[in-house]
């Protein structure tokens, strides 16, 4: 989960209380190279972000958004040197994923908000002859990116619980894929509910966001406990530059300055760049207007501690976010969910 939030630390947590620990790639190189007081290219930040997160036990693996086109490569070459147990992809079809290395123990899961999605990418991945290890199916009340146009979000037919049974059936087609369902679950008594409908696991991230292991900043923890229902929002013109709905907390000082196109538009990070007609990555809507985008790159740094004196924060968050009272230790967290403390 990510950029800067989801690191070794919570994902290790997370892994030693028996869930999958997973690291978010994105923005690794810098934010590993700042720890490490040395430059660290992507791909031995990953291998070196990974190790980490498995190394006190259990299950760990890593996140690599499709949008981050760049460093994609680099960020799965590492997490399977590296040993990850997954790589979870998403932001994105990732549609070439099982090609770029072969991935020995590595579970490959790609993130869908559809059976149509899902379809394409088992269809695309035949061809590698691999068959996706797991789906995660992510609904529309998750933080970050979401999978839908934004007239979509509120669809009835778009409601997590609505989409399982056409993910199911799919998964079932091609040979009982596990289903892992992601957006708005909250309680041990979300997750049973989910089991019940037929997924497999649960993905989660608002909750583990507001744990004392995950690397938010402190600003970021503070304005999540602040939050009210009315207060999350999807950002949408301006909004990401990477093309999709993106889910923050209004009062989020990036997100403040943005609505008033304060910021003036300048490209020093580069994460979310895309090929030009030549093939060099030097496209992003938010390098040359403020119009339409804010500078997700520097914004989500900004809110994981990396810059915060040179650039305002953006707080993504899933929209349970208002429910969270307090910052709590994982092991606290794993024992709420699994049912064995009632929360409090
Ligand atoms: C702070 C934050 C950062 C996230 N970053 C990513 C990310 O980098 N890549 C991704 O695929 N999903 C990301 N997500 C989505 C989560 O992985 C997860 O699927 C989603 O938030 C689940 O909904 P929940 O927050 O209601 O539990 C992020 C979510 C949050 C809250
Ligand atoms: S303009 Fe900002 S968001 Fe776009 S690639 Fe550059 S640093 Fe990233």
């Amino acid at each position: 989960m990510g950029v800067g939030v989801s690191l070794s630390p919570l994902a290790s947590a997370v892994a030693r209380e028996g869930g999958v620990g997973i690291v978010s790639s994105a923005c690794l190189d810098r934010l590993v190279s700042k720890r490490m007081n040395r430059k660290f290219d992507t791909y031995e930040a990953t291998y070196e972000e990974v190790s980490l997160a498995k190394a006190a036990g259990g299950f760990a693996g890593i996140n690599i958004m499709v949008a981050l086109v760049k460093d994609f490569e680099s960020s799965v070459r590492g997490a399977l040197d590296a040993g990850a147990d997954v790589i979870i992809s998403g932001a994105g079809l990732p549609l070439n994923l099982p090609g770029i290395q072969p991935p020995k123990d590595t579970a490959l899961i790609p993130i869908v908000s559809s059976a149509r999605a899902f379809d394409l990418i088992c269809k695309k991945w035949e061809r590698f002859g691999y068959r996706p290890d797991a789906v995660v199916l992510e609904g529309p009340l998750a933080g970050g990116h979401l999978g839908f146009k934004i007239d979509q979000i509120d669809l009835e037919s778009n409601k997590l619980e609505n989409l399982l049974p056409p993910v199911k059936e799919m998964a079932i087609k091609y040979g009982n894929i596990p289903v892992i369902v992601a957006g708005g679950i909250y309680t041990h008594a979300d997750i049973k509910a989910y089991l019940a409908m037929g997924a497999d696991g649960v993905q989660m991230g608002t909750r583990f966001l507001a744990t004392e292991e995950s690397s938010a900043s402190a600003a970021y923890k503070a304005a999540v406990l602040m939050a009210g229902e009315e207060d999350i929002v999807v950002a949408h013109k301006p909004g990401s530059p990477c093309g999709l709905p993106f889910r923050v907390i209004k009062q989020s000082p990036m997100y403040v300055s943005a609505m008033k196109r304060l910021r003036k538009p300048k490209c020093d990070k580069g994460y979310v760049l895309l090929k030009d007609a030549e093939g060099k990555f030097t496209r992003c809507p938010a390098k040359e207007s403020n119009e339409a985008c804010f500078c997700i790159c520097n914004g989500l740094l900004s809110s994981a501690g990396y810059n915060p004196d040179k650039e305002e924060p953006l707080f993504t968050v899933g929209t349970n976010a208002f429910r969270v009272d307090k910052i709590i230790p994982v092991k606290n967290l794993m024992d709420e969910l699994s049912g064995k403390t009632l929360p409090g």
